[in-house]
């Protein structure tokens, strides 16, 4: 036998020099959801650990993983019911959760990189990501309010606007939008391929923004489809993205792969929710071991080809020394 690959594995000094993919603080991105009032922190039932945050407590959370090295959130917000309405006005509210907690994070750790999450579902009575008519989602009508969203999120500090709604044409509609008023450096994270998943059953819980009727499959993906990835992913670089992301991340690690092979853009991966829940539910059964089970699974995302992964476990694995 000439070649012996056990040869490369014989010690940890060897593994370590031949290891191909690392996880990495700044690989990471934490989401963190907001609730109205103050020292208010609830438990999102469905994922363990996970909590909403008053702005006040969101500021000292956003500062403890400051000092862990983790220094990218995206930031989501838990909109009471009696403020939701069809054309999502409380989004534009200055004096709202949503835009202090992005001003507030930036005044207190300018060095910070906060994503905002562009889409109407959290303000909506409908609980789409779009406007609603006749139980329709309608396109065009959508992009005008996804651009003042936008606006208002690049006025209040947003690094970077991630739009989650999977309207045709956004990227470039809020692209010209910023463009338009000045905000030329606001970086776009666009939801490439976003899939029609399962796996958003415990984000729906944490916001309580589940749709009223219906549900996502005529503006998200197919589960099954692939190829349209490309499709999607095409009309984003050309439409001005600064990053394509894969959301849901464990089912389509393909889906990561097929767009870092063929596109020249920073990939993100979205280590949804649902993900999350299962992995916290069998840890809690003790059916599995916690620590290498999640370094595992942010290690094989990481292999398909993500650049950067959104996770609810980007605290944990830096607090508790799993990376
Ligand atoms: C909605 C949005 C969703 C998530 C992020 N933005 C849910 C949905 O599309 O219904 C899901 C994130 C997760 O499950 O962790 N615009």
């Amino acid at each position: 036998m000439l070649s012996r690959p056990r040869r490369n594995r014989k010690s940890q000094v060897i593994r370590d020099m031949v290891q191909e993919n690392h996880l990495r603080a700044s690989d990471l991105i934490f989401p963190l959801f907001i609730i109205d009032g103050q020292n208010r922190k609830t438990e999102v039932s469905s994922m363990p650990g996970i909590y909403r945050y008053s702005i006040d407590l969101l500021l000292k959370e956003v500062e403890s993983c400051m000092n862990l090295g983790l220094k990218a959130f995206d930031l989501f917000p838990n909109i009471e019911e009696s403020k939701k309405d069809k054309v999502a006005t409380e989004s534009l509210n200055k004096d709202g959760i949503y835009l202090r907690a992005i001003r507030e994070v930036k005044k207190n750790f300018p060095e910070a990189c906060v994503i905002t999450d562009v889409a109407m579902d959290p303000y909506s009575s409908d609980g789409h990501d779009g406007l609603v008519e006749n139980g329709e989602i309608l396109n065009d009508e959508t992009l005008e309010i996804l651009a003042k969203m936008s606006l208002a999120h690049a006025e209040a500090g947003a690094d970077i606007i991630a739009p989650s709604d999977m309207m045709d044409g956004r990227v470039g509609y809020i692209r010209e939008a910023l463009d338009g008023q000045g905000f030329k450096n606001t970086s776009i994270m666009s939801y490439t391929a976003k899939y029609a998943s399962a796996f958003y059953g415990p984000f729906r819980d944490a916001l309580e923004s589940a749709p009223k009727f219906g549900d996502k499959k005529t503006y998200q993906m197919n589960p099954a489809n692939q190829r349209e990835a490309l499709i999607e992913a095409a009309l984003d670089v050309e439409e001005g993205a600064d990053f394509l992301m894969v959301k849901p991340a464990l089912a389509y690690l393909d889906v990561i792969k097929v767009l870092k092979d063929n596109f020249d853009l920073p990939i993100a991966a979205y280590n949804v929710s649902g993900e999350y829940a299962m992995i916290k539910s069998a840890v809690q059964k003790g059916w599995l071991e916690e620590g290498r089970t999640i370094t595992e699974i942010l290690m094989g995302m990481k292999r398909a080809g993500a650049d950067v992964i959104l996770t609810y476990h980007a605290k944990e694995v830096l607090e508790k020394g799993w990376i």
